[in-house]
């Protein structure tokens, strides 16, 4: 079974109460259950893990190259200033391991400083701006990726 690790940045564990009128109402518990269910419809093993910390993103990034696991990522602000967080990243598509940057908007069309992604150029790909529904397309990204 595609083993999958799904990765929260910050403020994403304020979902439902964080501005919903522009992440929505589903909160972070209820979106994590949701993947959860996604994932096993795909036939993946999926984790959903949130983080406000860099260090502590980082570091499960590291884990994720050494425990062979594709990952879905939602950087959240550090998508636009972490390149701690893109050296990590690099780490697991150089690993052979498929990496799917995530975001419920679509930051191109928002404020400019969220126009630039330091992760999107050694993510295997990105997907944006389709609401929770961000999650089961990555998600689907993963369905028959090569064995980690
Ligand atoms: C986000 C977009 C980011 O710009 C923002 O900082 C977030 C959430 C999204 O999912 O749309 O926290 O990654």
């Amino acid at each position: 079974m595609t083993d999958v690790l799904v990765l929260n940045g910050p403020n994403l564990g304020r979902l439902g109460t964080r501005e919903p009128d522009v992440y929505g109402a589903l909160d972070a518990p209820t979106l994590a259950e949701t993947i959860g269910a996604w994932g096993t419809e795909l036939g993946l093993a999926v984790e959903v893990r949130q983080t406000d910390d860099e260090a502590t993103l980082v570091g499960w990034l590291h884990e994720a190259v050494d425990a062979r696991r594709h990952v879905v990522l939602n950087p959240a602000a550090f998508t636009h200033y972490s390149y701690a967080l893109r050296d990590a990243v690099a780490q697991v598509t150089t690993a052979g391991l498929r990496l799917v940057e995530v975001h419920l908007t679509n930051p191109a069309t928002r404020e400019r400083f969220r126009h630039t992604s330091v992760v999107a150029g050694v993510a295997t790909g990105t997907i944006a701006g389709f609401g929770p529904d961000s999650y089961r397309l990555a998600l689907q990204a993963l369905v028959g990726a090569p064995p980690a």
